[in-house]
């Protein structure tokens, strides 16, 4: 046998020739099967976030105040410069009462209207302190709850607060971004009353205003 005969490769028989045709397909499916999988999930994932960020962007999720808001104990005093977490309307709906130096009581929604991340009050930052949301550098007034910084599309939705002779903190109900404390407790009441008879105050009626009302309750 001469040393080219040794190094000759042997030809493959059908039998062969057919493994490995059939080896050869089934690779050829299976990366066409993962190429498919893959892109459907990348599909599946990126229209899943696109929805949800139009939908939060929108709001048309689950809103700050949806629903009835009856009122609530959230604290049995707020000294000056501090703040109380709570829940309001529901026990989904993460909120802040804030007393500023000068006394004034505010409330918000602590859900930030950008992407929903919660958000904190920061007493040390600028005159009076300033509502923060940490996840894209959002920043709102304190006082009035606007968006003064960030990508926040809106202002925070308020929590209507009322301040009794004990020196205790309720929630008596809550205003959308945009509308004031009166037309948010109009609609809430008008959502409860059968018309403008029992919403006093409020467009329709002569008496005075939900807020007033409130405050006349004092204990
Ligand atoms: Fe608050 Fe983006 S979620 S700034």
């Amino acid at each position: 046998m001469s040393a080219t005969d040794q190094h000759q490769p042997a030809e493959p028989d059908q039998e062969t020739l057919r493994a490995q045709e059939a080896m050869h397909d089934r690779i050829s499916s299976d990366s066409l099967t993962t190429r498919r999988d893959y892109l459907r999930i990348v599909a599946t994932v990126s229209g899943g976030l696109a929805v949800g960020g139009v939908a939060v962007a929108a709001g048309a999720l689950h809103r700050h105040g949806d629903g009835v808001a009856e009122p609530k104990r959230i604290a049995g005093r707020i000294p000056a410069g501090q703040s109380v977490a709570f829940r309001y309307p529901g026990e989904e709906d993460r909120a802040v009462a804030i007393r500023m130096a000068d006394g004034t009581l505010v409330g918000y929604s602590a859900i930030c209207t950008h992407l929903a991340c919660a958000v904190l009050w920061r007493s040390g930052r600028g005159a009076e302190g300033e509502l923060h949301c940490p996840c894209h550098e959002g920043v709102f007034d304190a006082r009035t709850g606007e968006v003064t910084a960030g990508p926040p599309p809106r202002g925070l939705p308020k929590v209507v607060l009322v301040e009794r002779a004990d020196g205790s903190v309720w929630a008596i109900g809550t205003a959308r971004s945009g509308e004031s404390a009166e037309e948010g407790l109009c609609r809430q009441r008008s959502g409860r009353d059968s018309g403008p008879a029992g919403r006093p105050g409020c467009p329709g009626a002569a008496s005075p205003g939900p807020a007033e009302a409130e405050r006349g309750e004092r204990t």
